[in-house]
């Protein structure tokens, strides 16, 4: 363990955003973003509707090294003056995993610098002590495209998960149904547009897995009840195609507080005396207005204090990979160049599998 500033390069590339960081850590342990350069490749996947494996890793292969010269320079910072490189090395795309880590190592080799493999669901769960501050035990709602768990967060590198999904992501379910209604990718930003100027109690669909005690989720089932519905008031206007988004993300709002409040008394055993008690939501679907309202008055109603990233450090970035970095430098967690990449790499490696569930980490 160190109690020296540190500075960190932070690379990600595990799905459709390459992106690059430099990030410092001082010496009580804040966080300061020097260069946060992302690269969206929303152009090169819209036309097939989703991310293309293939073509996500060759645009990373295209943009990296001038988004690390920029990210670079934009901070001021040379590469010799890091204290360690960090990548992205999973859960995520394994070619684009392997252009992120494959950079990084050679980096640190060259310059001689600590390398640092990221595991990407724990760099969104450690995003709000780079932004707010907050250090660890929170309660965390992790909701992205690839993701969408339940965890207690004890430390760094030290997770219980409560509930996990069984089939689809929150934001798959996002992008899922923007696609079958004929919206833009991805589809989270496109429903939520659409569904502010309709009406949320118009259509009745379902809302999966509540009232279970254990909080896992399932959105496959409202995916398809979105379909038959769709299908069935064709042609669609535009109020009714914002009346159906407006009802879905009801529907998604009113599920994931049910299953988050199953969370928070599942979450009463691990929480230490006398420690304020921290809700926290991270990943791209943590954007969603009214989900982050609901979350709001939960919170509120039980005494807890919700801390939600702003939108931009959420959704991926390099930012967060450079900050999980800098706080595993702090804690000595090196790794070796050897350390291959972990497409699946679930943050609790001891939770039992959710019956039903998919092969989801
Ligand atoms: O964390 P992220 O950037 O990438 C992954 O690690 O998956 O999350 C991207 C996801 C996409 O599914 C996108 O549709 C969703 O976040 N998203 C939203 C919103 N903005 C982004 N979902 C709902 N409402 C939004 N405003
Ligand atoms: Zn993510």
């Amino acid at each position: 363990m160190t109690d020296q500033c540190t500075c960190v390069l932070g690379l990600e590339t595990s799905c459709d955003e390459t992106a690059a960081a430099v990030v410092v850590r001082d010496t009580i342990g804040k966080g300061r973003i020097l260069s946060n350069v992302v690269r969206s490749q929303w152009d090169e996947h819209r036309a097939y509707g989703g991310v293309v494996p293939e073509i996500a890793a060759r645009a990373h292969v295209d943009c990296l090294d001038v988004l690390i010269s920029e990210a670079l320079r934009v901070a001021g910072c040379t590469l010799e003056a890091l204290d360690g490189v960090a990548a992205t090395a999973g859960p995520g795309l394994n070619s684009g995993l392997i252009v992120g880590t494959v950079t990084g190592k050679t980096l640190a080799l060259a310059h001689n610098k600590p390398y640092l493999a990221i595991n990407h669901l724990e760099a969104h769960a450690l995003t709000v002590g780079l932004t707010d501050g907050l250090a660890p035990p929170y309660l965390l709602l992790l909701v992205s495209g690839g993701h969408t768990q339940l965890l207690f967060v004890k430390g760094v590198g030290d997770y219980v998960r409560l509930g996990t999904t069984i089939d689809d992501a929150l934001g798959e379910a996002f992008d899922k149904t923007a696609k079958l209604l004929g919206l833009g990718f991805p589809g989270g930003p496109e429903v939520a547009k659409h569904a502010a100027r309709g009406d949320g109690s118009s259509y009745a669909l379902p809302r999966p897995m509540t009232g279970r005690p254990e909080p896992h989720f399932s959105f496959a089932g409202l995916k398809t009840a979105v379909r038959q519905l769709a299908k069935s008031l064709e042609p669609l206007n535009d109020q009714t195609l914002a009346d159906i988004c407006a009802s879905f993300e009801m529907a998604v709002t009113e599920t994931v507080i049910d299953r988050v409040h199953a969370a928070l008394q599942m979450a009463d055993l691990y929480w230490p005396d006398d420690v304020p008690r921290h809700l926290v939501v991270a990943g791209g679907v943590a954007a969603n207005v009214r989900l982050r309202q609901a979350l709001e008055e939960l919170a509120a109603s039980l005494n807890y204090r919700l801390k939600v990233p702003p939108a931009s450090l959420c959704t991926d970035n390099g930012a967060m990979i450079a900050w999980a970095g800098a706080e595993r430098l702090h804690l000595g967690l090196l790794d070796p160049l050897d350390f291959a990449v972990r497409p699946r790499w679930p943050l609790d490696p001891d939770a039992p599998a959710a019956i039903g569930a998919g092969v989801k980490a």
